[in-house]
């Protein structure tokens, strides 16, 4: 049997991080897997996960199973952070999931079994797993306009063009904020016309929210996509505790999912339950019990905003001192873009060559199409970083 098997292709992602690790040089740069590092270029736990963590270990009595669904304290969190009191509660449902990739598969497989001839569409580019899965699952996506690389922001004429072919049988992937790989993002604005276009169309929106607070702040990365959630009679979220509870390892995710009635949403929630119990029966408890007490413990909640917002004003912080030092050593102002974007990510626009070419001569790590993880860059390595990217002929 494992004689017919053929190697399977690498994830470039994942790939980079083992290739950084191996590197033996002292001054490298780790610009590839999206992994938020402080000054001292670790990545911490938050304070407020390390307080819940003690409290749970402390008060915990049972490892007995939970709900298939998952953890019902859980699942009402993420629902409140993801869309606040702005949608019907009876019309909202969803489940614990391993992580946003995992939120994403169980999006991927409700479609499936609703519609199993339905469509998938992703941004041009996006990230690299949301074709993988859905390739691997048999059903390549389509893709619509997403980035102009000379503007280095949304062509969202081109994208509004391109949906147009979406129709009652589409599953459009939206990134709710921090767009990736890009770092351009859609304003409130766009997304109500998406919103529209859903609505007249009959297309069904998958927003990808892996990032949520690393933007602008909680509430402003999430304008765009509330605003649609508001318009449109059904749509889903993936979400992922990885990035802004920094739970990485421990796989914290969620899907949320918007019904146009509450019984199709009680109709959701039971489709999930066994979708769970068919893949891996039971998410991982501790991660999200430590998500939910968080959440609905003033205190901590207050706690892990503040840490939140510290990561944010830093890779906001970074991305200006990067545009900056661009700026003193073309004396042009063609970097100014990195300043703008929001999130982890940007497109720093090298051919695959130069990506290389700074990789070998300079120890930097960043996925082959120039995408950078800004929150991997330490201030002491932006002049140096800077000159690389001239000296590669960026
Ligand atoms: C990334 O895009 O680097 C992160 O989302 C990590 C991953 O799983 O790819």
């Amino acid at each position: 049997m494992f004689a017919d098997l053929s190697p399977q292709p690498a994830d470039k992602i994942i790939a980079l991080m083992a290739a950084y690790r191996e590197d033996p040089r002292t001054d490298k740069i780790d610009l590839g897997v999206g992994v938020y590092k402080d000054e001292s270029g670790n990545t911490p736990v938050m304070r407020a996960v390390r307080t819940a963590e003690a409290e749970l270990v402390a008060a915990q009595t049972t490892k007995t199973y939970t709900r298939l669904i998952g953890d019902a304290d859980y699942i009402a969190a993420m629902q409140e952070l993801a869309l606040g009191d702005l949608v019907a509660r009876d019309r909202v449902t969803g489940s614990q999931a391993p992580g946003g990739t995992g939120a994403l598969r169980m999006l991927f497989e409700l479609v499936r079994l609703a519609r199993p001839t339905a469509r998938f569409w992703i941004s041009d580019p996006s990230w690299p797993n949301h074709a993988g899965i859905l390739k691997h699952m048999g059903t390549p996506p389509r893709s619509y306009s997403y980035f102009d690389p000379v503007s280095r922001s949304v062509r969202f004429d081109a994208m509004m063009e391109d949906l147009k072919e979406a129709g009652p049988n589409d599953v459009v992937i939206l990134h709710g904020c921090c767009h990736n790989p890009t770092g351009a993002n859609l304003t409130v604005a766009q997304w109500e016309a998406l919103a529209e276009s859903a609505v007249s169309q009959g297309w069904l929106p998958l927003v990808d929210l892996a990032y949520l607070g690393l933007g602008d702040g909680l509430a402003e990365d999430a304008a765009g996509y509330r605003a649609m959630a508001v318009r449109v009679p059904r749509m889903m979220i993936a979400m992922s505790c990885s990035k802004n509870f920094g739970l990485y390892r421990d796989r914290a995710g969620a899907t949320v999912v918007i019904g146009e009635t509450p019984a199709e949403a009680s109709m959701v929630e039971g489709t999930l339950a066994s979708l769970n119990r068919l893949t891996y029966s039971f998410a991982p408890h501790h991660p999200a019990a430590i998500v939910a007490r968080i959440l609905s413990t003033p205190a901590l909640r207050a706690e892990w905003e503040e840490e939140l917002g510290e990561m944010r004003d830093r890779v906001n912080g970074l991305r200006h001192s990067l545009a900056s030092a661009l700026r003193q050593e073309t004396n042009s102002d063609r970097f100014d873009f990195l300043a703008e974007h929001r999130g982890m990510f940007s497109l720093l626009g090298a051919s695959s060559d130069q990506v290389e070419a700074m990789r070998a001569d300079n120890g930097v790590y960043m996925v082959g199409d120039s995408r950078m993880n800004i929150a991997g860059l330490h201030p002491d390595q932006i002049p140096g970083f800077a000159r690389a990217i001239i000296a590669a002929g960026v």
